[in-house]
């Protein structure tokens, strides 16, 4: 860009919603380097001191600083800012009511002392794209917006994206106000002790018909890139997956009068039952995990009259994943009556299988592998991603940013600064190819 010129955007067919945006952003910085800058303004936000690992749970302290980070962000480039009715935030370039923008974001809350990267690093390279797109001083033909989806990881209340779920109608409003977090707090209380309004919540149809193509970058959560040689690739689907919560009620009785033929111990049930999970999952060739546990009363020296824990399960195909949730269900009940517990199964969550949209897919792939010597393979993946709630409602794609580790979901999440900066560049190419003449 010129200096001392000021990006506008053109007047399209439609008229872009009458004037020219002007965007304060006098000195645009290399996409690269206003990464470095946000990534570090993020780095401390929710982070715990003795983990090292990220708690930013939705509509909490730390939530709350996130969203105030990228409020900043949409209004110190002069970006049409606005918080949707389920709580998300967008930010606009041009008028999105045109209704075939390109729309770019992740999410900026994360599990239990997570890491740094999944979700923060699709909003930060969103914003550091854009940049690097006005140093360009490239002329856009469609709105460009970019996005945080609200409670993506559903660490706290249980169910994963709720923000884009409601927007897409995958949630309805009667289920989200039942969610409730650990404590008693249902949503609409969080939201409201947030200072959101949660009357609002709901299906938000003419908010994704604005929407052409959506395209979300996330750290790779796998090993797949490293093992390629590859810096950057592109999603082709993500694989079904749900949560299931296991209820075993036996009878709390103390731990050192209480004969072992006496009990109702519900902790041996379950127990086996996660062994059972393994089993189940290694037949299949699927993953199953019991992450999350809690016990009542949950005292050393008493039997527990309540074991609850949530089963993740998750597979190619939908055949392999009931298989797996299926043969886990029938060793509970097994066990559950051998030892004198019930047994409740309920289904708080599931996704089928997404594909994302080929053409999409295969414009990523053109774009990326024209005059570059980016090489870029397509991926599936065992992860959930707002991108796969919105694939139902619009066309949608993803690329993934190089994770040397493979590991992610806790503080060792990784990937290099030099990948970062080559996830934004191209993300910056796909968003100049698919809004920009
Ligand atoms: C979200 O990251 C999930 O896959 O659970
Ligand atoms: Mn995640
Ligand atoms: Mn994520």
């Amino acid at each position: 860009m010129s200096d001392g010129a000021v990006p506008t955007l053109p007047h399209g067919p439609k008229g872009m919603g009458g004037t020219p945006i002007a965007l304060r952003n006098d000195c645009p910085q290399p996409g690269g380097s206003s990464f470095l800058e946000m990534w570090g303004q993020l780095r401390p936000i929710g982070r715990h001191r003795a983990s090292g690992g990220y708690r930013r749970f939705a509509w909490t302290d730390a939530d709350a600083e996130c969203r105030a980070w990228f409020e900043a962000q949409a209004r110190g480039r002069g970006l049409a800012y606005e918080v949707d009715r389920n709580g998300n935030q967008w930010a606009w370039l041009g008028d999105p009511a045109r209704g075939d923008a390109v729309v770019t974001g992740s999410h900026l809350d994360s599990v239990p002392d997570g890491g740094a990267f999944d979700g923060p690093l699709g909003v930060v390279s969103a914003f550091a794209a854009l940049d690097e797109l006005l140093r360009r001083d490239v002329r856009f033909a469609k709105p460009l917006g970019i996005v945080n989806f609200g409670d993506e990881e559903g660490a706290r209340f249980g169910l994963a994206c709720v923000g884009s779920r409601l927007t897409a109608g995958a949630l309805t409003v009667e289920q989200a106000h039942r969610l409730t977090d650990a404590d008693g707090i249902t949503l609409p209380q969080a939201m409201e002790a947030a200072g959101y309004d949660p009357g609002s919540l709901g299906a938000d149809p003419g908010r994704l018909d604005r929407i052409g193509a959506f395209v979300e970058l996330h750290v790779e959560q796998g090993r797949a890139l490293d093992l390629s040689g590859d810096r950057v690739g592109i999603a082709s689907a993500i694989w079904p997956h749900g949560r299931w919560r296991f209820d075993f009620r036996g009878e709390a009785n103390h731990a050192g009068t209480t004969r072992l033929a006496d009990r109702r111990d519900p902790m041996p049930a379950y127990a086996e039952t996660v062994l059972a999970a393994r089993r189940e999952a290694e037949l299949a060739g699927a993953v199953a995990t019991f992450g999350k546990i809690a016990v009542e009363p949950n005292g050393v020296n008493a039997i527990p009259s309540l074991v609850r824990g949530w089963l993740d399960s998750r597979a190619t195909d939908q055949e392999r994943l009931d298989a797996v949730v299926g043969g886990v269900e029938r060793a509970a009940r097994e066990y559950a009556a051998a030892h004198g517990v019930d047994l409740n199964v309920e289904r708080e969550s599931f996704t089928p299988v997404v594909e994302f949209d080929h053409a999409l897919r295969d414009e990523l792939a053109r774009i990326l592998g024209s005059d570059t010597d980016l090489k870029v393979p397509v991926l599936g993946t065992g992860a959930g991603h707002d991108a796969g709630i919105l694939s139902g409602r619009v066309p949608t794609a993803m690329l993934f940013v190089r994770n040397p580790t493979g590991v992610s979901h806790s503080p060792a999440e990784f990937a290099t600064e030099d990948d970062c900066v080559a996830g934004v560049l191209a993300l910056a190419d796909v968003l100049e190819g698919l809004a920009c003449t």
